[in-house]
């Protein structure tokens, strides 16, 4: 059995690499004698700190194969790894091609290898934001339709499955990915003094990321959201690792900062990261990972959007949807400052740390224990 898993952009690699240290343990074990693996980079993130820094960070092998198509628009990208892709298929002879989560790269790949009639299972299935504005909401709705294994994160996305008219024999409630990450670095990431590096204490400052197209890409927005930020950094301090794209958005809405309490960083690792996510007082984010994470780590995350595709983690979590409205964000903010922001009630079901195994179970035709 040959196994292809495929990733590409930097919030697939979390999700690849649980499954490589699932396989890997059980090749040491002699277990998996009749398995092989391939790990392709499709190359959608290619700067060291969106790519590289990770494969380092999560103990996983740099990709047996780099398929480098880089930047370009919606229709290019995908259909340069769709032509790269299907060489690989064409060479390789995969049994399975695994893809994870909702970027273009995920659904290229799909497209590809459900034509060349390879079967395919998708990691974080039947996610749905319901906003069709949003790329990765076409990408989850055309991967979910093509796959033969269909992992789901939480129960929510079997009810998206179902209503769909998705077969259920197709869909396995596996629970979170990226939660195996989480635990499995958590320590590592406690040891790390990434915070006091910046001379912050611990719960006194706020960790901001933002990348959706939606919030950076229009000068508008982004400007409301840096005045907003620049408001909160009056009582708590931001640190403010920059995505690439909003790194070019800033720069070309002539967006500056001036001010000492917003600390602009590069991208970081994925343990720094975590670091920082975990001792911060709130976080701040457009990422879907970010509001599951911060669930899991109990600390409050206020999502700039409208909706989300992860409604557990407002309702067993700790997440609040503000959109870019000033007044819900002020008003959160202040609750989280005197202490009467919602409390978590439960760890959703099956974040624990095992879906690795669930899924490598599954894949090899095992029954669940
Ligand atoms: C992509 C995913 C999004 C995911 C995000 C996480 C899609 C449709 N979007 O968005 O779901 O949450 O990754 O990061 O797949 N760039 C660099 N260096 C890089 C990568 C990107 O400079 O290593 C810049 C380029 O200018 C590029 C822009 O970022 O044009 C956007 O990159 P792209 O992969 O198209 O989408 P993201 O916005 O990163």
């Amino acid at each position: 059995m040959k196994i292809i898993l495929a990733a590409g952009a930097r919030p697939n690699f979390m999700k690849i690499a649980p499954l490589i240290w699932e396989l890997e343990e059980r090749k040491k074990e002699g277990r998996l004698r009749h398995i092989q693996y391939k790990v392709i980079h499709t190359g959608q993130h290619y700067d060291r700190e969106m790519s590289e820094v990770f494969f380092k960070d999560l103990n996983i092998p740099a990709p047996d194969i780099n398929l480098e198509v880089g930047s370009a628009s919606h229709a290019v990208q995908t259909a340069n790894i769709m032509i790269e892709f299907e060489k690989v298929c064409f060479q390789e002879k995969p049994d399975i091609v695994i893809v994870v989560g909702d970027v273009n790269s995920t659904i290229a790949c799909t497209l590809v290898a459900s034509k060349l009639g390879i079967r395919t299972a998708h990691v974080e299935a039947g996610l749905r934001s319901f906003d069709r504005t949003m790329p990765e909401e076409t990408n989850r709705l055309l991967t979910d339709s093509l796959c033969d294994y269909l992992f789901t994160t939480c129960t929510d996305a079997n009810t998206n499955l179902r209503k769909e008219g998705i077969p259920k024999s197709k869909v396995y409630f596996v629970g979170n990915i990226m939660i195996d990450c989480l635990k499995n670095f958590r320590l590592q990431a406690r040891a790390k003094g990434t915070y006091k590096k910046y001379g912050f204490k611990e719960k006194n400052y706020a960790l901001l990321t933002l990348h959706r197209p939606s919030n950076v890409d229009e000068e508008e927005s982004l400007k409301k959201i840096y005045g907003i930020i620049e408001k909160i950094s009056r009582k708590t301090p931001v640190i403010f690792p920059v995505h690439p794209r909003t790194r070019e958005c800033l720069k070309s809405h002539s967006i500056t900062n001036d001010v000492e309490s917003i600390i602009l960083e590069k991208p970081m690792g994925y343990v720094e990261h975590l670091n920082l996510m975990m001792n911060a007082m709130f976080v701040l984010t457009d990422s879907g990972g970010v509001q599951e994470e911060t669930t899991v780590l109990k600390v409050p995350c206020l999502t700039l959007r409208e909706n989300t595709e992860r409604p557990i983690t407002i309702k067993l979590g700790t997440n609040t949807l503000v959109g870019i409205d000033e007044q819900k964000i002020m008003k959160n903010f202040n609750k989280i400052l005197d202490g009467t922001y919602k409390k978590p009630t439960k760890i959703p079901p099956l974040w624990d740390g095992k879906t690795a195994r669930r899924i490598i179970n599954i894949l090899i035709g095992v029954r669940l224990a």
